[in-house]
């Protein structure tokens, strides 16, 4: 009994991961591509903390998102939460610290999130996010900025198969208003919209009394959502106009300056945070099956919540694992891990000559390992070889007695001698 409780307490945890050498290569190669396109749109890097005041959470969601999260008491008795998401605990920290910046705010960050989530292949209840807060402006160019790096960050990756989806929460309201279903009937639709749960969706409309007609038309505004339609179905909704005009702008924008040709107006994308308030996007790899949502963001409000002082704020935030799995889905290839030295000291009375070599190599910037376990110089190789060292050195006592050592190019096999004065010269 004792044995197996011990089998379980040394296991992993459900819905968390290890990751292998290549894979933290393979995560680190993708880190390093995503900060390369947020750079050159002009965003600068920002970190919060992992865990933060649980009321930072429900102050927009309300208690119920406790369920979905990892909250608990410190020894102080303060009630605290790890990050599901890190766009209030930057907005958090914009309030308390940033509001004097110069703006636009444009923040980018890498960070783990945790969600009691059900885990399956794409969901984990630790997992990684890359994404970004422009804070100041909501201007239609602001937007479509915003949502094409979230188009380009992936299609510098190498995905190919990627669809975005833009949607716009004032105009579903508008939607709503005109098909007369209240605040208290939208919070029940929504999550069938956001589910995509079609014939639950007309069931609960019906049972509202909606007549057939209005549903039907609903849910074809819904999926086809193509933006002349939108402004016919709304014409006696004055109000709403402005931010059809706003809207259409974005898409313009992304169609005609950012060029991207593949991408598609839902009004069915009503994203399942509580805090967003106008134009909002999906970014979908299709490949994924059930977890296929990449990315998502779009325009929303929280400053005020959190007692700054009124300001445009819109992001979006990347699943990084997720994007992991497309790329594997969509065969794209990862760099090799290369080091540029291997040193093999061929018997015990070469070992000091070979760490002074290998400091001094190192000095100069070059990435060098040497062989610590005394293995001939076969298997030295074969492990030069398994860890993709670009050159060898070879050092034996007759090499040190004329100052010089053996250079092997573990691409061509080339051998060459060269003097150890002259090495650094040689290898650069
Ligand atoms: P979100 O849609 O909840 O938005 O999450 C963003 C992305 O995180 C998702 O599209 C998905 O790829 C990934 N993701 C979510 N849950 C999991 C999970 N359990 N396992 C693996 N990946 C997951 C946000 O979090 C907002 N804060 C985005 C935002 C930023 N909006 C404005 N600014």
């Amino acid at each position: 009994m004792i044995y197996l409780f011990q089998r379980f307490v040394y296991q992993i945890p459900r819905g968390t991961r290890d990751f292998t050498i290549i894979e933290m290569q393979n995560r680190r190669y993708v880190e390093e591509k995503i900060r390369s396109t947020f750079e050159s749109y002009g965003y600068k890097e920002v970190q919060t903390p992992t865990f933060e005041n649980l009321e930072l959470f429900t102050a927009k969601s309300g208690e119920g998102i406790i369920d979905e999260i990892y909250s608990f008491k410190d020894k102080g008795g303060r009630d605290l939460a790890l990050r599901p998401e890190l766009t209030a605990p930057v907005i958090r920290f914009y309030v308390e610290k940033l509001q004097m910046e110069p703006k636009p705010l444009k923040l980018y960050y890498f960070g783990n999130c945790y969600r009691y989530d059900r885990p399956q292949k794409g969901r984990y209840r630790e997992f990684t996010q890359a994404g970004c807060e422009i804070i100041g402006t909501d201007t239609p160019e602001s937007t479509a900025e915003l949502i094409s790096m979230a188009y380009n960050i992936l299609k510098n990756l190498g995905l190919k198969k990627i669809r975005l989806k833009v949607g716009n929460l004032i105009i579903l309201k508008e939607i709503f208003k005109k098909i007369k279903l209240t605040e208290e009937k939208q919070k029940y639709i929504i999550p069938l919209i956001d589910k995509n749960l079609y014939e639950e969706l007309m069931n609960a409309m019906s049972e509202f009394r909606i007549n057939q007609k209005d549903i039907s038309e609903f849910i074809d505004i819904l999926e086809n959502s193509d933006i002349e339609k939108l402004r016919n179905y709304l014409k006696d909704n004055k109000n709403v106009l402005d931010e059809i005009e706003k809207f259409e702008k974005i898409k313009n924008l992304l169609e005609n300056s950012y060029k991207i040709s593949d991408l598609s107006v839902k009004m069915s994308i009503v994203r399942g945070l509580d805090y967003y308030t106008g134009t909002v996007f999906e970014i979908e790899a299709p490949c994924l099956g059930a977890e296929s949502q990449l990315c998502g963001g779009g325009v929303y409000e929280l400053i005020e919540l959190f007692d700054g002082r009124p300001s445009g704020q819109a992001g979006f935030a990347l699943g990084f694992d997720r994007t992991i799995i497309a790329m594997g889905e969509e065969k794209i290839v990862f760099p090799k891990k290369t080091i540029d030295l291997y040193i093999i000291p061929i018997d015990e009375k070469t070992i000091l000559k070979a760490v002074e070599i290998a400091e001094n190599l190192r000095k100069n910037g070059l990435n060098v390992d040497m062989d610590l376990l005394r293995r001939n110089i076969g298997k030295a190789l074969k492990y030069a070889s398994s860890i993709n060292a670009k050159k060898v050195i070879i050092i034996g006592p007759d090499e040190i007695e004329k100052n010089v050592v053996s250079i092997k190019d573990m691409k061509t096999g080339k051998q060459e001698t060269v003097k150890i004065d002259d090495l650094i010269n040689f290898l650069k």
